[in-house]
């Protein structure tokens, strides 16, 4: 194969894990693979002890390997080093948006993490994995009536994010009001006006965000809250944006927000918790830099001791919402390779069995990744390629530019860092069944999510009678 530009040439050992006989000190989100990667003698990529070519050929291609240990540790490390530093109490939630699945929300859960959920069924998935209601913190800035009454039934917490919501749910209260019932715990979103580097598309906390109160809102919410009966105002949220690699936007953030439990108080709403989000960013490549899990919790945890002494308030519990940092670095996706199409002087393409439909981040945020070959992992990268997807879309592509070693039809190719938004924003666009997913553990590997078939992919399907009766017309 002909590259077009010269390579650097290494090869794809240089995206192992750095300090793999401390792991519970290494911080996920600065690794490119899960901690547990190895080389084995075969030459061959192994993560959890499991050789990553052998899971392909039993457990089928493309497919998700989610490595338990890394997960579980990102977890730890947020819930421990809050612990550590945050005197007051606290609770971190991990935003099943990232991945919503049973298997995830489950270990999350017991490791001692709340789930947050945008949707009935991010809820339904974090009930039904077994998490308790009192830990669950319901998003959204369009709930339907029916999503507020799930809500309110299984009694999680709600987080509202304007005025219709917040009337919608004092009506529904107040209807019920003869039925002895609880008040619903709410807390309040709001956009606190504070910009962060990131893409536009998961950037929120700016004042033109469709997230949350406008913060010149709050004193009318507020009013209205404290003669509400049946709500229960038990904190504050703010979300600034995904993929952050600096600190200080978060410790900007806490300090708008105990300003504002400030506000509350005056309408004698004594606010409890202060929940300040996620974003912690990850390392996609190995030119990313973010600040390790537990020097942001550090951090963060510093400055609300900080604002809270500023202005002689007690320390509320603090929350955090990370998604991407918890299950982000403990998975990588596998392909196979297949066809290639050489452009001389131009480029040349190597296509695998997947793409933007099990992986929409490059095309809906010109997102990078990077890539390897787990069945010659020593081999030079020799050579500068783009990797294509398979679907019939030209913007289909994966990561431009990535230097491999020579590949051949077979080869078994794994994009790195592929936990978090990968397969919740996953389709089945050109019919494409979505992949499965493992679980590596120590002793075992379990599927967490089968792979779908094309029966599957017509079980919604209905063709009516009338419809199916027309004779098909072969001129
Ligand atoms: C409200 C809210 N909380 C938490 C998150 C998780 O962010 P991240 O995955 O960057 O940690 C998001 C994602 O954008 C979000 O919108």
């Amino acid at each position: 194969m002909v590259s077009t530009q010269s390579v650097d040439v290494t090869s794809g050992l240089r995206y192992l894990p750095k300090s793999t006989n401390s792991l519970e000190k290494s911080s996920p989100n600065q690794e490119l693979l899960p901690l547990t990667t190895k080389v084995n003698d075969l030459d061959h990529l192994e993560i959890g002890g499991w050789d990553v070519p052998a899971l392909v050929d039993k457990f089928g291609s493309p497919l998700y390997i989610v490595d338990e240990y890394t997960l579980r540790t990102a977890c730890r490390q947020y819930r421990d080093g809050l612990k550590k530093y945050y005197p007051g109490e606290s609770l971190v939630l991990y935003a099943s948006k990232a991945w919503s699945s049973l298997a995830i929300c489950a270990i999350c859960a017991s490791e001692g993490l709340g789930i947050d959920v945008v949707s009935g069924g991010e809820l339904y998935t974090a009930i039904q994995a077994g998490v308790s209601p009192d830990r669950i913190y319901f998003h959204g800035n369009n709930k339907s009536l029916a999503e507020l009454t799930f809500a309110m039934e299984i009694d999680c917490i709600i987080v509202v994010d304007n005025w219709l919501e917040l009337e919608t749910l004092a009506a529904l209260k107040n209807q019920q009001k003869e039925q002895l019932q609880n008040p619903t715990k709410i807390m309040v979103r709001f956009t606190p006006g504070i910009e962060c580097h990131t893409h536009e598309y998961i950037r929120t906390g700016h004042i033109d965000s469709k997230f949350g109160f406008d913060p010149n809102q709050l004193n009318d919410i507020f009013a209205f809250i404290s003669k509400q009966e049946l709500l229960s105002l038990v904190g504050l949220h703010a979300h600034i944006g995904s993929q952050i690699f600096e600190v200080q936007p978060h410790q900007d953030l806490i300090s708008v927000m105990v300003d504002v439990m400030v506000d509350a108080m005056k309408y004698n709403l004594p606010i409890k918790e202060i929940n300040i989000g996620g974003g912690l960013g990850i390392r996609y490549i190995e030119a990313d830099d973010p600040p390790s899990i537990e020097t942001w919790v550090r951090q963060i945890s510093i400055a609300m001791v900080d604002a809270c002494e500023a202005r002689q308030l007690p320390l509320p519990r603090l929350l955090c919402e990370p998604g991407r940092s918890i299950v982000g670095p403990s998975c990588v996706t596998a392909y196979t390779v297949g066809s290639q199409k050489q452009i001389p002087e131009i480029r040349t393409y190597i296509s695998v069995d997947g793409g933007m439909s099990d992986n929409p981040r490059p095309i809906t945020y010109q997102s990078v990744y990077q890539s390897l070959i787990a069945n010659r992992l020593s081999y030079p990268t020799t050579e500068l390629v783009t990797i294509a997807g398979k679907h019939c879309e030209s913007g289909d592509i994966l990561i431009k530019n990535a230097t491999l070693p020579v590949t051949q039809p077979g080869d078994c190719l794994v994009v790195m860092a592929t936990g978090a938004y990968n397969y919740s924003m996953a389709s089945n666009y050109n019919r494409l069944p979505r992949p499965a997913a493992v679980l590596v553990g120590d002793q075992e590997v379990n599927v967490i999510l089968q792979r779908e078939s094309y029966q599957d992919l017509l079980s919604q399907d209905t063709l009516p009678e009338r419809i199916a009766m027309f004779p098909k017309l072969t001129t």
